[in-house]
């Protein structure tokens, strides 16, 4: 996202929704020919079953599985949008732990497989609003994070929540350029990672995440630029002090670490006023919150959200 990036969309990067429909078509055929001779998991083996979650659905079009797949940040790869794709298949997703530390009564290494079957699995589809002013519409699956906060009983003391990513430039070669500092830190205060919406993330469009859209296990943060959003996690530390994130460290003056999507507030170098969603060709006004102010404009009352942006 700093001197890189590119906003310009490619009319190759705009493309049909080819790999969603080859999976589903194996699912529909498996499912229609085969029930009952062979186990659903050999056709799919990445489905991830969810309920939908009718209060978390938006009357927006989705963007298609190849763009949502297809149109990454994820610096530990590359810092091109169209390369993770590519390259993240040299990302081990098992075994994976997330350790959950500091100011809790109950501090303790979660395996990915219980972490799946920890709460009840909803398909929310949230607006993904990314700082460099392109927008997508996604499916996740995944379930509150304050489900696993509840597990582990933050103390008094916890005031903020620090997400960490895996280091390991073996599988992620883009950690190899100090483009950002690794490992990848990202922050929210406690009450934003206790909202509803904050969504701990294992899937999208009915199968586990993609590698390249953080697999095993991310946290999705609908109201803020896309980069709080953290892919691959594998630690979890409440804290009392506030976090300062990798992109904070990169660029103290662009990037802030509420960033919640404000159209009045420009990038240091961009407007934020408007945003192009993936697929479209005219742009469209950037909402405050990225549409959600209903739901979490109360969390900031009384705050200068110019200076804590
Ligand atoms: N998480 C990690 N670990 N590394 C990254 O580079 N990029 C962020 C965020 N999470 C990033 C990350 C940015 S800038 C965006 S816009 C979103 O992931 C993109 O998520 P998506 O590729 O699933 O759409």
């Amino acid at each position: 996202m700093k001197n890189r990036i590119d906003t310009r969309i490619q009319p190759s990067e705009i493309t049909p929704r080819e790999g969603y429909n080859r999976r589903h078509f194996i699912q529909l055929a498996a499912g229609v020919s085969l029930t009952g001779l062979l186990p659903k998991q050999l056709f799919a083996a990445d489905a991830l079953d969810a309920t939908k979650a009718s209060a978390y659905t938006l009357p927006d079009e989705k963007t298609p599985f190849k763009d949502v797949t297809h149109y990454n940040n994820f610096y530990e790869f590359s810092t091109s949008k169209e390369e993770p794709a590519d390259l993240a298949h040299t990302l081990k997703t098992r075994p994976w732990t997330i350790t959950v530390e500091g100011e809790v009564h109950h501090p303790k290494v979660f395996d990915i497989e219980d972490l799946l079957k920890l709460a009840t699995m909803e398909e929310r589809i949230y607006r993904l609003r990314c700082v460099e002013a392109w927008s997508m519409v996604i499916p996740w699956i995944g379930y509150p994070l304050s489900e696993l906060i509840k597990q582990v009983e933050p103390t008094g003391n916890a005031k903020f929540v620090e997400f960490t990513a895996l280091y390991d430039p073996l599988q992620m070669p883009g950690q190899r350029s100090s483009v950002l500092e690794w490992p990848y830190v990202e922050g929210l205060r406690i009450d934003e990672a206790m909202h509803p919406l904050t969504l701990l993330t294992f899937g999208l469009y009915g199968q586990v995440l993609p590698n390249q859209n953080g697999a095993p296990i991310r946290v999705v943060v609908p109201w803020k630029y896309g980069f709080k959003s953290p892919k691959s996690i594998v630690k979890i530390r409440f804290v009392e002090k506030q976090p300062v994130s990798a992109w904070m460290k990169a660029g103290p003056e662009e990037y802030g670490f509420y960033s919640n999507v404000n159209p009045a507030i420009d990038h240091t170098r961009w407007s934020q006023a408007k945003e192009r969603r993936i697929g479209d060709f005219f742009k469209r006004a950037t909402l405050p919150f990225n549409g959600y102010a209903e739901q979490v404009a109360q969390l900031y009352t009384g705050m200068d959200l110019k200076k804590n942006f």
